[in-house]
């Protein structure tokens, strides 16, 4: 057996300096070493040897084993500390370089790009965008909004109160318009401001024009010296940066609580002329009246300064205008969308129309 060893332990050195990578090595190690092996099975059979042998047997076939391990072990660490810097210059990614924009695997939803689209507006006019809270106070949504006590949006059937949320000007509600923040803000930013805040409103009401949630951008000018003429000015420059550069602005009188005076303001209609579409017949987008109604408007009345005069607002020396649009609404006129619940349903069909 001894003699048996020292051939082996020869054969396997040879081949181990002659190895040219670890792959090889590994083979080599599993061909000597593993468990089918000759010399591991010698160094088992070294028990059944007469007692007299199994002493210089055993420590042969020991020695060897740990002599073909160490060379193995050896050679490996030589091989993976060439191979890595073999890798490394074979690798020539630049990783500071910025790694290239994984392509898009969808697109906006027409209510996100609509909204960016007003945003992306109003900041060309040098307002700033800020979102406030859903769940809102009653102070917040009515009292200091001016409110009266008994406005209609108040009521149970019309919002949806939190249960168990607070009472009187405390209690809460989801909130039923965006222009709670025009308090918000003001009680933060002192004059002048020219914010918008887009965000999720909430009313009780269900069916193919309304849905119980909807988004709005509410938008706050104040300063000294602002007029009614400011206003149209800049919902101008709104209505024509989104519906084109060729309408025009109808301001017609209104009522909103926390504006004085208010207004509703129409666009001009683009699909037709002046209520006539092209084939002579009523135009179905302006039913005919040429104008499309867009947003509620006004100057910020001076009870709503009131409110925040402790915040630098006052109602003697300060002014301002605000607006309130509904998201949807845009984007139903300016897309032709005919049914509010499509932006909900998420059907591709109709969402891919707009990518
Ligand atoms: N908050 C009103 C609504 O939801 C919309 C509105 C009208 C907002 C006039 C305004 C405004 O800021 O001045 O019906």
């Amino acid at each position: 057996m001894v003699e048996r060893v020292a051939e082996i332990q020869k054969q396997a050195e040879a081949e181990i300096s002659a190895a040219s990578s670890s792959a090889a090595l590994e083979e080599l190690r599993v061909q000597y070493l593993g468990r089918k092996a000759e010399l591991p099975q010698l160094l088992r059979d070294v028990a059944g040897l007469p007692p007299e042998q199994r002493g210089e047997a055993g420590r042969t076939a020991n020695e060897a084993r740990q002599a073909l391990e160490a060379m193995i072990e050896g050679a490996a660490a030589r091989f993976q500390a060439t191979e890595m810097s073999a890798a490394l210059a074979e690798d020539n990614v630049d990783i500071t370089l910025p790694g290239s924009p994984v392509e898009a695997v969808g697109h906006h939803h027409l209510l996100s790009a609509t909204r960016r689209e007003i945003e992306d507006v109003f900041c060309g006019l040098g307002y700033t965008v800020v979102e406030g809270p859903e769940i809102e106070t009653v102070h917040y949504n009515f009292d200091a909004l001016n409110h009266a006590p008994a406005h209609p949006a108040r009521a149970r059937s019309d919002t949806f109160y939190i249960e168990g949320g607070g009472e009187g000007p405390d209690e809460t509600l989801l909130r039923t318009h965006t222009s709670p923040m025009q308090i918000r803000i003001m009680e933060q930013t002192p004059p002048p401001i020219a914010l918008i805040v887009p965000g999720r409103v909430f009313r009780r009401d269900s069916d193919a024009t309304h849905t119980p949630q909807f988004h709005q951008i509410e938008g706050l000018l104040v300063d000294e010296g602002v007029t009614l003429a400011d206003l149209k000015g800049t919902l101008l420059a709104f209505a024509r940066a989104i519906f084109g550069a060729d309408r025009e602005l109808r301001l017609r009188p209104h009522f909103f609580p926390f504006t004085e005076p208010s207004v509703e303001v129409d666009v001009s209609c683009f699909m037709c002329q002046q209520g006539a579409a092209p084939d002579g017949e009523r135009c179905s987008l302006c039913k005919g009246t040429g104008w499309l109604e867009v947003l509620g408007s006004g100057m910020v009345d001076p009870n709503v300064f009131a409110a925040v005069s402790e915040h630098g607002y006052d109602p003697d020396t300060h002014q301002g205008f605000a607006f309130g649009l509904g998201i949807e609404r845009i984007a139903m006129l300016k897309h032709g969308v005919p049914d509010l619940r499509f932006f909900y349903e998420n059907d591709l069909r109709f969402l891919r129309q707009f990518g």
